[in-house]
């Protein structure tokens, strides 16, 4: 049994700004797209079998030639992503095959620098029985409800608040079935199978896997990447 890994790299980006897709911004002199390959196939616990990327389209042919090299024994597919995230993990879903897949990872793109313990301690939790599983980290701003007029409602309790990274792990029939019943602006696949009813867990997630948004993360992340020549 293996893993197969999905990553959703057809965002434009535009909080990141510049004329270049996110995925294919460089940090390091490498794509943020090389990154996250390169880092889901060091974790080597997770016996990656198949990549699908979904990439903005016309891009495809590109993406795969310049992935190639990084995929090594794992299969690489490169399909054309949707208007939003969901509509590319979809399309890359129908491509995972059926058979001798035992965890569907889905990983952002501009989530390029997490570190192999995290994937691992998803893929070790789906193997071990859980149907959805999620990286987490403490959220240390006070975080508020707001109403569209602009008064606060309420301020939730911050020790019960985590944010949610990825890659998040699933048991590959709880996904499809997920995806299937789809909802209408879900911002991560763990959200489609809470809507089912499905038990999500939490593993430990890292600050290294921030999400690449705005022009000061690019920074963040040549730092981070510097750090890790150096060791
Ligand atoms: O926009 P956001 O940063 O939340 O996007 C998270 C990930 O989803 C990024 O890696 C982005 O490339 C991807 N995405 C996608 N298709 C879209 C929108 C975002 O694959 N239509």
């Amino acid at each position: 049994m293996s893993t197969a890994a999905i990553i959703p790299a057809a965002g434009l980006g535009l909080r990141l700004g510049g004329e270049t897709p996110k995925a294919f911004r460089e940090v390091g002199g490498e794509s943020l797209l090389v990154h996250a390959v390169r880092g889901l196939k060091a974790a080597t616990a997770a016996d990656l079998s198949c990549f699908v990327v979904a990439v903005p389209p016309g891009t495809e042919e590109a993406v795969g030639k310049e992935l190639e090299p990084y995929a090594g024994d794992a299969r690489l597919l490169v399909v054309p992503g949707g208007a939003e995230r969901a509509d590319s993990v979809r399309t890359a879903l129908d491509m995972v095959p059926v058979d001798g897949i035992d965890c569907i990872l889905v990983h952002d793109a501009a989530r390029a620098f997490v570190p192999v313990e995290v994937i691992e301690r998803v893929v070790a939790a789906v193997r071990g029985g859980a149907q959805a599983v999620v990286p987490v980290v403490p959220v240390t701003d006070t975080i508020k409800r707001v109403a569209p007029t602009g008064e606060v409602v309420d301020t939730p309790d911050r020790s019960s608040l985590v944010a949610v990274q990825t890659p998040q792990g699933f048991d590959p029939a709880v996904l499809r079935r997920a995806h299937a019943a789809g909802v209408v602006g879900a911002t991560d696949d763990a959200m489609l199978c809470e809507r089912l009813g499905v038990t999500v867990m939490t593993v430990e997630g890292s600050p290294d896997a921030f999400k690449v948004t705005r022009p000061q993360d690019l920074l963040l992340a040549e730092a981070l990447l510097a750090e890790r020549r150096l060791a």
